[in-house]
């Protein structure tokens, strides 16, 4: 069901739910002042309750009603506000439900670069607490006929286009006791970036990847896609590439084809759910052959990371032997 702004802005002060893109992926939508509303998000995406959900701020003042800031994060959010970048931080008493951090202490808020999510967060009186919209464990959605598919038709939706970005903002929290900036879900501003952004700053803060094993958004299978996706690693390919397709059928149960993507991570990530949504429609079990520096440079940090996660085996190739391993 795709709506105007307006509609979206007027069903989200009667608390309810409202798909609406971002740069990154589309959000489901919340007033953070309704909490049948947020209710209504974990419903509505079959997310358990004890994933913490994102709070979307229209600007740095906004951000400092909800929480703590410290120096470093309020640089952070000055350098790269509106844009792709979350940041973790300690809640202001009574400002922020439980519902949204699971009763924790702190609160992960963003401010997103796009000009329908920012009209709608300006005509509202509190933020948007907004998970990407699809179901729980699935792939994020970049365009709105996604969004469509994902729920057959029954969220709506403000069509916004293609989402620039494509892939979900990084997140980061900054341990002021450690003076360590750390990564909890890399994206496309990855950590040189930050690095660089907090030069100015003295004595240096280290940016570290500190990546929650446990925590839902970083569970090792999320965005899978209900295909089979097999990526392919090493130094060299093998002497018998048939063999290896023999073996990657076999894994699949199904004909395996090659996804071949562009050698540029800013395209990558733009397409790459896209992708996964096609062959899960096409019922194409798909294999992905890494080249080495995707996983050694800092900007394919974020693809990488997906990839892992929505793949369901890996190839090591090394010296032209080759292992399978399954998730
Ligand atoms: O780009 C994005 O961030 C998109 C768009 C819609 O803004 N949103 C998004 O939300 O990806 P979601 O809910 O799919 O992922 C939020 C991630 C989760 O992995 C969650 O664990 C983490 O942020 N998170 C939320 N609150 C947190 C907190 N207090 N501490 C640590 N991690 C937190
Ligand atoms: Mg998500």
């Amino acid at each position: 069901l795709l709506i105007n702004l307006d509609t979206a802005i007027e069903l989200l002060s009667s608390g309810e739910v409202v798909a609406l893109p971002t740069e990154t992926v589309y959000g489901l939508a919340g007033m953070i002042s309704h909490e049948s509303a947020l209710m209504k998000i974990f419903k509505t995406k079959h997310r358990p309750f004890f994933d913490p959900l994102i709070v979307h701020v229209k600007n740095l003042e906004q951000a400092q009603s909800l929480a703590q800031w410290d120096p470093v994060s309020e640089l952070l959010a000055q350098k790269f506000w509106p844009g792709p970048l979350t940041i973790v931080l300690r809640k202001k008493e009574g400002a922020v439900s439980d519902l949204i951090t699971h009763g924790g202490d702190t609160v992960a808020i963003r401010c997103p670069n796009h000009p329908v999510f920012l009209q709608a967060l300006r005509g509202l009186a509190s933020p948007l607490a907004a998970p990407s919209a699809n179901l729980f464990g699935q792939t994020s959605p970049t365009q709105a006929v996604h969004v469509e598919d994902e729920f057959n038709g029954q969220v709506a939706t403000v069509d916004g286009g293609t989402c620039q970005m494509g892939i979900e903002s990084t997140v980061v929290e900054y341990d002021q006791a450690r003076r360590t900036l750390f990564v909890l879900r890399p994206g496309l501003l990855d950590a040189n970036t930050l690095k660089h952004s907090l030069t100015s700053i003295s004595p240096p803060v280290n940016v570290e990847l500190r990546q929650q094993e446990n925590a839902p958004g970083f569970l090792k299978n999320h965005y899978q896609p209900k295909i089979p996706l097999i990526l392919v690693k090493g130094n060299s390919m093998p002497v018998n590439q048939q063999e290896i397709l023999d073996q990657l059928t076999d894994f699949a149960h199904m004909p395996v084809r090659e996804w071949i993507l562009p050698d540029d991570p800013q395209m990558v990530a733009r397409q790459l759910y896209a992708d996964l949504r096609t062959f899960n429609q096409n019922r194409q079990a798909i294999y992905l052959v890494i080249p080495p520096h995707w996983p050694k440079e800092d900007l394919w940090s974020g693809i990488m990371d997906r990839l892992n996660k929505a793949c369901h085996a890996w190839l090591d190739i090394n010296d032209g032997e080759w292992t399978l391993h399954r998730k």
